[in-house]
C-alpha cells in the first residue's frame, strides 16, 4: 500500500483510540469536496462515535478561496438535513500531505493534480473517494458546476454511498487494531 493510512498520525494500539485524518479534495472546494466533508461528518456523528476522525476539504484550484459552498450544493445538502453554510473554500497545500493520513480525490483530474503536488516525503495515502462506494459505474464524482440542480443531487447520492463505504473501512481498521494490531487495507 502506498503511504500508511492505517497507522494514523496519533496512532497507538492496545485499545487506544487513534485519530485518522481525512481530506476530501475537488477542484474548487465549493461543490463536491465540502459536500463530502459535511456528509461524512454527519455520518460520523450519527454512526461513527467510536471512531476518532479529523475531516477537512480543499480544492486543487484557488479560484474560490474564502467562498462558501455553491448555493446549489447547500440546497441539496439542506434537503438531507446537512448544513454547509459555515464552510469556506481553501486550496490544497504541501502541509496537507503531512497533516492527513488519507487524501480522497473526487475525480481523476483532481487525483493527478494531487500526485503532482505531493512531496516525495509524504506518507499520506492518496486515492479516489468513489473507490469506497459499493456499486458505481465510474470512479469520478462528476463536476456539477456547469450543470443544473439534478447534478448536485447526484453528487450528494454518490458522496453518501462512498461515505458509508469509508466509514465501514475505518470501522474494520479500528476493530483489527483493537484485536491484535494487524493492519487492514483501507
Ligand atoms: P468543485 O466544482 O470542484 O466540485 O468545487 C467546481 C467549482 C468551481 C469551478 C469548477 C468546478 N470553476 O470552474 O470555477
Amino acid at each position: 500500500m502506498e503511504g500508511d493510512a492505517t497507522a494514523g498520525r496519533s496512532g497507538g494500539r492496545n485499545g487506544r483510540i487513534e485519530t485518522i485524518s481525512v481530506l476530501f479534495v475537488c477542484l474548487g472546494n465549493i461543490c463536491r469536496s465540502p459536500s463530502a466533508e459535511a456528509v461524512f461528518r454527519h455520518l460520523l456523528a450519527s454512526e461513527g462515535q467510536s471512531l476518532a476522525v479529523d475531516v477537512d476539504s480543499a480544492g486543487t484550484g484557488d479560484y474560490h478561496v474564502g467562498d462558501p459552498p455553491d448555493i446549489r450544493s447547500q440546497r441539496s445538502a439542506e434537503r438531507r438535513g446537512i448544513d454547509l453554510s459555515g464552510l469556506r473554500a481553501r486550496q490544497v497545500c504541501a502541509d496537507d500531505f503531512d497533516r492527513f493520513d488519507l487524501i480522497l480525490a473526487m475525480d481523476r483530474s483532481n487525483l493527478r493534480a494531487l500526485q503532482t503536488l505531493r512531496p516525495g516525503s509524504s506518507r499520506a495515502e492518496v486515492r479516489l473517494f468513489l473507490e469506497y462506494a459499493e456499486v458505481v459505474e465510474d470512479l469520478d464524482v462528476p463536476d456539477p458546476y456547469f450543470g443544473g440542480q439534478d447534478g448536485f443531487e447526484r453528487v450528494l447520492d454518490l458522496i453518501t454511498l462512498a461515505s458509508r463505504g469509508l466509514l465501514a473501512a475505518l470501522r474494520r481498521r479500528h476493530a483489527a487494531r483493537l484485536i491484535g494490531g494487524c493492519d487492514v487495507n483501507l
